[in-house]
């Protein structure tokens, strides 16, 4: 006799259906086919003590479980759930009274028959949805995290023999349907999440706070370069709480996420934009992700939020290097022999530099080589934040919070979304070579403004286009059409290391 059962194969956020079919005959064997690795293959021991708990067995026939597409890899034990009801349905120890057809089994099995929870659920129930499932069958632990999709049955169960009597139709009751979470529903809900951080916090620092509103309008790249205790750090984690709010497909995209890092998602959606900071000791595959098994790393952790690489020239020159495309593409890549996963990296890049941690207060050539070349390049703003006077710390009329901030924020890029509604972006920071074209068209004198700023400042060519971006953000900020000389006399401000760059030398 076979039975079909279906269970899913995850690879990177991508799920694909895997239909286990399960061959009984008479005669002695066991033989499991289908590109499965170590951890399924062991299902078998799990599933025999397992079976064993609720009083049944692998009986002695003959076995040929077939998990198909035979070329798709398998790994992992949430397998068992599904191997374990095949094997039963197959050797004719239980019939089942419900349609397998419409439905996904889940989950690891411990010895006594216990379900364990598995990692990447959210990505996995999404598939299911897609593929046309009707049921989801799995750990209760994952029964929340499941739930944030809408449309499918989700059944959290605790013991294998709960599963069975679900199968077979004798529900005591015990089984608990989980319905969608009301609130996660909304395609168009927009949680304004609470920030430890607030820019009234920070006293001063006003073209600071200036330039960070900016880089938050535009989805700019932002460097800032101080003396110690100046609040280089304490800015930059003020900055997600003037960035809109996740939008519903954001929130997917950013939970999916941590839910392949197996994090706990049974408070449902993730609406805060998250905020890596990864320390600089970090490795290039932490940084972007990697492993036999290819998992996120920081970079895809901060993906919809912001990536603060803090002491930027500590990190080592082949980490840097590794951001490069990732950054590039709002993607990365990770590729094995048997196939590839990519994960989404689309992040506002946030950095520090100390320039007198080198010891004297110069910023020297060889200090910045670190850095310099392709990394930099993709930044937009340079900006340097001073020490903060005593008087200013002391101050105590509090400083403009980071809720008004924002409403600028949202303001300005809704603008930026009705201008590029035929494009994948929404901000000014992604415009390539023909936006900027289209839409940052320049009068003369204010190109004859940037020439001039260009030729005196000294500013290399990689520095044009990043500040004609951001001179546009400038004008879309104050609702102006026509970026006029104001907005590029202000965007040229931020190229602080561009000036320093070709001297050599640069003076905090
Ligand atoms: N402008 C400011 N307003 C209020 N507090 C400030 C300000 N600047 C610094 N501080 C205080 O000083 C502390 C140190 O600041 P922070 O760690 O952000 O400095 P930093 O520039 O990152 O220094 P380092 O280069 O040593 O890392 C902050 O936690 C904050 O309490
Ligand atoms: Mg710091």
């Amino acid at each position: 006799m076979v039975v079909q059962i279906y269970s899913s194969a995850l690879l990177g956020i991508k799920a694909q259906k895997v239909t286990i079919e399960v061959h009984c005959s008479l005669g002695v064997g066991y033989h499991l086919v289908g590109m499965a690795d170590h951890a399924v293959r062991e299902s078998t021991y799990r599933i025999a003590g397992a079976l064993q708990s609720v009083g049944h067995k692998i009986p002695g026939k003959k076995f040929i479980i077939n998990m198909a597409p035979a070329d798709l890899r398998k790994s992992g034990a949430h397998y068992d759930l599904a191997l374990a009801i095949g094997i039963l349905l197959a050797s004719n120890q239980i019939n089942a009274c419900v349609d397998l057809d419409q439905c996904l089994l889940l989950g690891e099995l411990a010895l006594d028959g216990t379900l364990r929870p598995l990692k990447g659920v959210l990505p996995i129930v999404l598939a299911a949805k897609e593929h046309g499932f009707s049921a989801i069958i799995l750990p209760e632990e994952n029964a929340a995290e499941a739930a944030i999709v809408q449309g499918v049955n989700i059944y959290g169960m605790h013991h294998l023999s709960q599963v069975m009597n679900f199968i077979q139709g004798n529900n005591t009751g015990s089984s608990e349907k989980i319905t969608a979470q009301k609130d996660q529903c909304q395609q168009c809900r927009v949680v304004r999440p609470n920030n430890e951080y607030d820019f009234s916090m920070v006293r001063g620092q006003e073209t600071v706070k200036r330039a960070l509103e900016i880089a938050a309008c535009g989805g700019h790249n932002v460097l800032m370069l101080g003396p110690p205790g100046s609040g280089k750090t304490l800015l930059a984690r003020c900055l997600p709480s003037i960035l809109p709010p996740l939008s519903y497909p954001e929130a997917l995209q950013t939970t999916t996420i941590y839910s392949v890092m197996g994090q706990d998602l049974s408070h449902g959606l993730i609406y805060k934009r998250p905020f890596r900071s990864p320390h600089h000791s970090i490795s290039d595959k932490a940084l972007i992700g990697g492993g036999r098994y290819p998992m996120p790393g920081e970079i895809s952790m901060a993906h919809n939020g912001v990536l603060f690489l803090d002491e930027l020239p500590e990190f080592t020159r082949k980490t840097l290097e590794a951001l490069r495309q990732p950054l590039e593409e709002g993607k990365v890549h990770l590729s094995r022999a048997q196939y590839s996963v990519t994960y989404p990296s689309a992040v506002m890049l946030v950095c520090s530099m100390n320039p007198s941690a080198e010891g004297s207060g110069d910023i020297s050539a060889n200090y910045l080589k670190k850095i310099s070349g392709p990394l930099l390049d993709r930044i937009d703003l340079h900006v340097e934040v001073p020490a903060v006077s005593f008087e200013k710390l002391s101050e105590t009329s509090p400083s403009e919070s980071s809720a008004k901030i924002c409403q600028r924020v949202l303001a300005t890029r809704q603008r930026q979304m009705n201008r590029f509604k035929q494009q994948t972006f929404t901000c000014n920071a992604h415009m390539s070579g023909k936006e900027i074209e289209a839409y940052c068209t320049l009068k003369k004198p204010v190109l004859n403004l940037l020439e001039q700023a260009m030729s005196q400042l000294g500013l290399s060519a990689r520095a044009y286009h990043r500040i004609i971006k951001v001179a546009r953000t400038i004008a879309d900020m104050d609702q102006s059409q026509d970026i006029r000389a104001e907005h590029m006399a202000e965007a040229v401000q931020y190229r602080v290391l561009d000036r320093q760059l070709d001297k050599g030398i640069i003076r905090i």
